[in-house]
């Protein structure tokens, strides 16, 4: 495997034979950072429910929508976790295009993830990247990359944009947020979009690509809308609370994409008092 495919993007230590989260979203994302493992998941996963290359649309438009909510509420340094393969529409790009004094730190715990975040920032620096499991907030809030960007004295935007549902609750997806918010002042904010779905709203035919998707790269916790509230504890949520991703404050009727505004995913701001 090795030999057939080693892109020069692709760092040494990363398994080629083995799909991760960050490369099957960069392939349904339309990028160019996946091998062959990745593609060939990520094509069985759509096969069984092509709506979904939609709903991971959604959660990139969310995020969008979500850091420009936040810029215009004075907000100009933000924490990515779970930050991702760079394509269209990063954060510090959007921040960046509103106010070029603008910070980002983006964490991931993949080594593809944080090499080509590295590779497209070079030169700019105001933004960090840092490579760690967001699970160990004291690692992250106390890395160099962290602390050498962004103020805790001023409000910060926190991002958790199709993250937590790979945090099962067995690793207490909510210590974790709040381990988060007690570092942050007043009058920061935290965004989360999150894969769900209501009573009686699950399909059938979507166990296959469950099934598909948790054992071939990683388990997933789906969570009820409830449960998405939940994890805001000691935040106030904006309007319109926890709402289907292109229900969250659509900017245009793109946003309103009527094929997948009922599936499988949440998203909400809140910001703590
Ligand atoms: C579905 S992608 C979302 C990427 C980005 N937030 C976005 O919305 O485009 C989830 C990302 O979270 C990262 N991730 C998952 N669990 C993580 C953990 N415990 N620590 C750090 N990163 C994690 C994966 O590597 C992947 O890049």
């Amino acid at each position: 495997m090795d030999s057939v495919e080693r892109p020069n993007w692709a760092p040494d230590d990363i398994d080629l034979g083995r799909p991760s989260i960050a490369r099957v979203y960069d392939y349904w994302l339309g990028g160019a950072h996946n091998f062959a493992v990745d593609r060939a998941v990520g094509d069985k996963v759509l096969a069984d429910v092509p709506v979904l290359k939609s709903v991971i649309l959604n959660h990139r438009a969310f995020l969008r929508r979500a850091v420009r909510f936040m810029l215009s509420q004075g907000i100009r340094q933000f924490l990515d976790l779970g930050s991702g393969i760079p394509t269209v529409g990063n954060v510090h790009e959007i921040a960046q295009s509103t106010d070029p004094d603008a910070r980002v730190v983006y964490v991931d715990v993949d080594p593809v993830a944080v090499a080509h975040s590295r590779a497209i920032l070079t030169g700019n620096e105001l933004v960090n990247v840092l490579q760690t499991d967001v699970r160990d907030a004291k690692q992250v809030l106390e890395s160099t990359e962290v602390q050498s960007l962004l103020d805790f004295d001023r409000p910060i935007g926190v991002l958790m944009v199709a993250l937590l549902h790979f945090v099962p609750d067995s690793d207490d997806p909510h210590g974790i947020v709040a381990d988060y918010r007690d570092a942050i002042p007043s009058g920061s904010f935290l965004a989360i979009s999150h894969a769900g779905y209501e009573e009686g709203e699950w399909d059938p035919a979507w166990d296959d690509a469950k099934t598909t998707y948790n054992r071939g790269v990683s388990e997933m916790t789906y969570r009820r809308k409830q449960e998405v509230q939940a994890l805001f504890d000691g935040f106030e949520l904006v309007e319109p609370g926890v709402a289907r991703l292109p229900l969250w404050r659509p900017e245009s009727p793109d946003d309103l994409d009527e094929n997948s505004a009922h599936f499988l995913s949440f998203g909400a701001v809140g910001r703590k008092p």
